[in-house]
C-alpha cells in the first residue's frame, strides 16, 4: 500500500513507504532455497505490486536479486486506497503464472487497513476469491496506526495464523524499528504450509479407513556390559534391555482423498483433542500426518558380576564395563488416516461444518526385548506439532476458568442501529467470550461459564440463545448460534428486553452458586410506548450484576445518561460510554470487560506430552536477575514451604545461570523470606552459584508469622539490588521480583513500595496459591498486569511441567 495514508503518515512524506521497502527487502533476502526437515526442497519465486486507487506491478515473478532491484524503483502513488482492487489484481497476477501448478501460493499485504472505497466488490470477497485460487494472504500492519478490522478482512482464515499482529514498524523505546520478528514468523508459517502441502509420505493409500495400529513400541536398548569378573574370569554378558515402553497410540485423522493436497486449514488431532485453527467455516481438509518415532526403551540393567573361579588367588574387582550402546530407535509407523471431512469444496454453496475427528487408533504393541530395530524416518512428532501450534497460534496454552459464571448479553437489534452496527455487536460478544477462554461443556453442570444472548427490537420479537441450551456445548457451537442471529430491524423495546432476559433466561436456569453478569448494549433510545419502570428490573435480584454500555452521542444529554445509570442499578462503575459501535470490539475495552466479568480466573494448563521441553534455553544471552520474595506467614504452611524450596531449586536448574561472578549475561537468583515488619531473612543474595542456592535453601527456616509485604520490597530494593556504589544488579539487567503470597498481608507501606518498584523498573510476577486471596493486593504487586499472576490451588501444582514451563516462559 503506497496510498496517501501510508505515504504521509510519518514525516518526511514517503518515509514509511521507504521503511516498507526496506522490510520487504529483508523479507525477500531471507527466502533461501533449502531442504526443509530433510523432506522437501523449497525454492521461491517472488513478484510484487503496489497500489493506492490504481495498481502498479513493480516486479513480475522473478529471482530475489531482480525483485530487490525492482523494489528499489518504487515511488509512492499517494491518493486513496482500493485494497479490494489490489487483491483482485494480485490474484490475477498469481493465477496467470501459477494456475494449475503445484506451487504453494502466498501473498503478503502490507497496509494500514483503511480504505477510501471498494469498487472491486469489497475486500472480503476478493480475499475469499484469492483463497479459492489457493492464495493465502498474510496481513501485515505498516505501523501501529491501523484499522484492525480492515487488517483482519484481508487476512486468510485462520486469523491466528494469517493476521498474527504482524507489523513492519514497531515502536521500541520510543523509536520506530523494523520488526524482523514478523518476517521470521511469516516465513516459518509459509515453510510449514509448504511442507504440509508438498510432503507426501509413502503411506498415502486408502483414505478414510479406520486408524492404523499405533507405532510398535520402541526396542529396548542393549544392556550395559556387565562388571568385569574377578581376575582370570570373564564377566557374563549384560542382560538384555528391559521391555521398551508402549508405543504412542496411532491417530485416526480426517481425510478426503481429493482434497488432501489442497488443504486450506491445518487441523491437528492430538490425544483426544481436536485443535482446529478455524471453526465453523469451510470444513477442514484432511491432512496426512506422519507417525511418531517410537520412544527409546529404558537402559538395560547392568549384567551380573562374573562367578569367581576356583583357581589362583583372587584378583581385585575389575572396573565396571562401559555402558552398552543404546539400540537404534524403533521403526516408524505413520498415523492412521484422517476421517472424512464434512464439507464441500470449492462449491458455491454454504460452507460446511468442520469434519468430525476420527477415532483414535488402537494402541501399539509393546516393544520387544533387546535387539536393535531399524532406524525410522524422522517424522512430524507430537512435539513438532505442539511447538508449531504454540508458536503460531498459542492454542495449546493454558486455559482460563472463571468459575461458575452466567453471562447474558442483551443487544439492540432495532432498525436504528443498522446492520453494520448489529454485526459489530455480535462480534463483540464473540470476541469477549473468546477472551474468557473456556465454556461449560455441559450447560447443566454446576460449574463453568455459560453464555446467553437476548437481542431485542419491538415487543414480541425478542430472540434468545438460552443459557441452558443443551446444543450449545462448546465455544464453536455458541459462536455459530451468535452468527446466526438475524437483525430484526424493528422498534426498540429495551426495558422490556431486560425483563425478558430475567424471566426467560436467568430465572429458569439459575444455578446454585453461579454469579450472573448481564451486559446490556444500547444507544439509549427506546420506544416511549415501552414501560420505563422496567429499566431497573434486574436490580431486584441480588446475585445479578448489570453492566450497561451506551453507544453513540445520545448520552451527552442528561436524560439518556440517567437511562444508563438506571440500567446499571446506580453503579457508576458498571457504565461504559462510547462514541461508536466499532469501539465495542476494541481490544482495550474487551480486556477491561474481561476483568469485570471474570475478575478471578484460575489458569489450567493442558497436559502436554513434551514434558519440560522448552523450545530454547530460557533467558538466553541476556542478564536477568530474579529475586524471590516469599511470604513466610503462617498462612503458607510447612508443606507449601517445602514445595517452594523445590520450586526455586527447579528454577535454578532450568534457567541458564551466569557462569561466574562477573558474567554479564544469563540468570542469577536471590531469595528473601519476609514475616512481620523488618523480619526479612535473606536466604541468599543475587548469585549464580548453585551451591550457594542449595545451601541457602536448606538453611532457610519457615518464619510462620504474619507478613508485611511493603517493608520486604523496600528491603529487597535497598539490600539485594543495592544502590549507588553498592549496586549489586548488573548493568542492563532485567530485575524481576517474584512474589509468593496470597496477598493477605499488612498493607501499611505497600503503595510506597510498589511505587519504588516502578521507579526501579522492576518487573513483577506473583504466585498465589489457595482459594482465599486478596486480589486487589495481588494486582498491585503484579503492577496491574493480570497475566503476571499465577494462581494454582496448591503450591505443588507449580512443580508440574505445564505450569512450570509457562512460568519460565513468562519470566524469560
Ligand atoms: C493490474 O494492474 C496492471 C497495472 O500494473 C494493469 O495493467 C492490469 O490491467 C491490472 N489487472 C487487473 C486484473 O486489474
Ligand atoms: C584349576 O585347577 C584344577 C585342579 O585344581 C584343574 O583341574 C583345572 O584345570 C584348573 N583350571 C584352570 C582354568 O587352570
Ligand atoms: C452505527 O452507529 C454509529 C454510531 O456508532 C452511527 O453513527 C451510524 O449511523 C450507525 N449506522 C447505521 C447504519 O445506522
Ligand atoms: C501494620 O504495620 C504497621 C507499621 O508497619 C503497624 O503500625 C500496624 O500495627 C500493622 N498492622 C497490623 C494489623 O499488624
Amino acid at each position: 500500500d503506497t496510498s496517501e495514508t501510508i505515504a504521509l503518515q510519518e514525516p518526511p512524506p514517503g518515509s514509511l513507504v521507504e521503511s516498507i521497502k526496506e522490510f520487504t527487502k529483508i523479507f525477500v533476502q531471507k527466502l533461501a532455497e533449502e531442504e526443509y526437515r530433510s523432506q522437501i526442497r523449497i525454492t521461491w519465486s517472488i513478484g510484487g505490486l503496489h497500489f493506492s486507487q490504481t495498481q502498479v506491478v513493480f516486479s513480475q515473478f522473478t529471482t530475489r536479486e531482480n525483485f530487490i532491484r525492482n523494489l528499489g524503483r518504487i515511488t509512492y502513488l499517494g491518493k486513496g486506497t482500493y485494497t479490494d482492487c489490489a487483491l483482485k489484481n494480485m490474484t490475477h497476477q498469481i493465477t496467470r503464472n501459477y494456475a494449475g501448478s503445484k506451487d504453494v501460493l502466498f501473498s503478503v499485504v502490507i497496509t494500514d487497513g483503511h480504505v477510501t472505497g471498494s469498487p472491486c466488490s469489497g475486500i472480503k470477497m476478493m480475499s475469499d476469491k484469492a483463497l479459492d485460487q489457493g492464495v493465502h494472504i498474510f496481513s501485515v500492519a505498516a505501523s501501529r496506526s491501523i484499522d484492525e478490522l480492515g487488517m483482519r478482512e484481508i487476512a486468510s482464515s485462520p486469523l491466528e495464523v494469517y493476521r498474527d499482529d504482524y507489523i513492519v514498524m514497531e515502536i521500541v523505546d520510543g523509536k520506530p524499528k523494523l520488526s524482523t520478528k514478523s518476517i521470521d514468523r511469516i516465513i516459518k508459517v509459509m515453510k510449514y504450509q509448504a511442507y504440509l502441502q508438498c510432503y507426501k509420505p509413502a503411506c498415502m493409500e486408502v483414505p478414510g479407513i479406520p486408524g492404523r495400529k499405533g507405532a510398535s513400541g520402541p526396542k529396548g536398548v542393549k544392556g550395559n556390559r556387565g562388571k568385569m569378573g574377578l581376575k582370570g574370569h570373564k564377566g557374563k554378558q549384560g542382560d538384555p534391555g528391559i521391555e521398551g515402553s508402549i508405543g504412542q497410540p496411532g491417530l485416526k485423522v480426517c481425510s478426503d482423498s481429493f482434497s488432501a493436497l489442497v488443504s486450506k486449514h491445518v487441523v491437528f488431532y492430538f490425544n483426544n483433542s481436536c485443535f482446529a485453527f478455524a471453526q465453523g467455516e469451510n470444513g477442514f481438509k484432511g491432512e496426512k500426518v506422519r507417525g511418531d518415532q517410537g520412544l527409546p526403551g529404558p537402559r538395560g540393567e547392568p549384567g551380573e558380576p562374573g562367578v569367581p573361579g576356583g583357581n589362583g588367588t583372587l584378583g581385585n574387582p575389575g572396573e565396571p564395563g562401559p555402558r552398552g550402546e543404546p539400540g537404534p530407535s524403533g521403526p516408524k509407523v505413520r498415523r492412521g488416516d484422517k476421517g472424512r471431512s464434512g464439507f464441500s469444496y470449492p462449491g458455491p454453496g454454504e460452507p460446511g461444518q468442520p469434519g468430525q475427528p476420527g477415532d483414535r487408533g488402537p494402541q501399539g504393541e509393546a516393544g520387544k526385548d533387546g535387539d536393535p530395530g531399524p532406524v525410522g524416518d524422522p517424522g512430524l512428532t507430537d512435539c513438532d506439532v505442539m511447538t508449531y501450534m504454540r508458536e503460531t497460534c498459542g492454542c495449546c496454552d493454558c486455559e482460563k476458568y472463571c468459575g461458575a459464571l452466567d453471562i447474558v448479553f442483551v443487544i439492540d437489534s432495532s432498525e436504528s442501529i443498522g446492520l453494520t452496527n448489529f454485526t459489530l455487536e455480535k462480534n463483540f460478544i464473540i470476541n469477549t467470550i473468546n477472551r474468557l477462554g473456556s465454556m461449560a461443556s455441559d450447560p447443566a453442570s454446576l460449574t463453568g461459564t455459560r453464555v446467553g444472548v437476548v437481542q431485542f427490537s419491538h415487543k414480541g420479537t425478542f430472540e434468545a440463545i438460552r443459557l441452558d441450551d443443551s446444543t450449545i456445548n462448546s465455544m464453536s457451537a455458541f459462536k455459530t448460534a451468535v452468527r446466526n442471529l438475524q437483525w430484526i430491524a424493528g422498534g426498540t423495546f429495551m426495558p422490556s428486553a431486560l425483563k425478558f432476559a430475567y424471566d426467560h433466561l436467568i430465572r429458569e436456569s439459575k444455578r446454585a452458586h453461579a454469579k450472573v453478569s448481564v451486559v446490556v448494549v444500547t444507544d439509549g433510545r427506546f420506544d416511549p410506548a415501552d414501560d420505563d419502570s422496567l429499566l431497573r428490573y434486574l436490580c431486584n435480584y441480588p446475585g445479578v450484576e448489570v453492566n450497561a454500555i451506551g453507544v453513540g452521542d445520545m448520552f451527552d444529554k442528561k436524560h439518556d445518561s440517567e437511562t444508563l445509570v438506571s440500567v446499571a442499578c446506580n453503579n457508576k462503575n458498571r457504565i461504559t460510554e462510547m462514541k461508536q459501535y466499532a469501539d465495542l470490539v476494541a481490544e482495550s475495552f474487551i480486556e477491561r470487560l474481561e476483568t469485570v466479568l471474570c475478575p478471578d480466573p484460575v489458569i489450567k494448563c493442558p497436559d502436554l506430552p513434551c514434558k519440560s521441553e522448552l523450545d530454547v534455553a530460557p533467558c538466553v544471552g541476556r542478564p536477568v536477575d530474579l529475586v524471590f520474595l516469599l511470604d513466610g506467614s503462617e498462612r503458607l504452611g510447612t508443606e507449601n514451604f517445602n514445595h517452594f524450596r523445590s520450586f526455586v531449586q527447579q528454577v535454578a536448574s532450568t534457567l541458564v545461570m551466569a557462569k561466574t561472578r562477573n558474567d554479564q549475561n544469563w540468570a542469577r537468583l536471590a531469595l528473601i523470606e519476609f514475616g512481620k515488619e523488618n523480619e526479612n531473612e535473606v536466604a541468599f543474595p543475587l548469585t549464580h552459584d548453585s551451591n550457594v542456592i542449595s545451601t541457602g535453601l536448606s538453611r532457610l527456616t519457615y518464619l510462620d508469622s504474619s507478613s508485611s509485604t511493603g517493608p520486604a520490597i523496600l528491603h529487597a530494593i535497598d539490600n539485594i539490588m543495592g544502590k549507588g556504589n553498592t549496586r549489586k544488579t548488573r548493568r542492563g539487567a532485567e530485575v524481576s521480583f517474584v512474589f509468593v503470597t496470597d496477598g493477605i498481608t499488612n498493607t501499611s507501606s505497600l503503595d510506597k513500595a510498589v511505587s519504588a518498584m516502578r521507579r526501579e523498573q522492576i518487573t513483577s510476577t506473583v504466585i498465589a496459591t489457595g482459594n482465599d486471596v486478596d486480589q486487589q493486593v495481588l494486582t498491585k504487586l503484579a503492577l496491574e498486569s493480570q497475566e503476571a499472576i499465577f494462581k494454582a490451588p496448591k503450591f505443588s501444582d507449580l512443580l508440574e511441567s505445564s505450569l512450570f514451563d509457562r512460568f519460565i516462559r513468562w519470566i524469560c
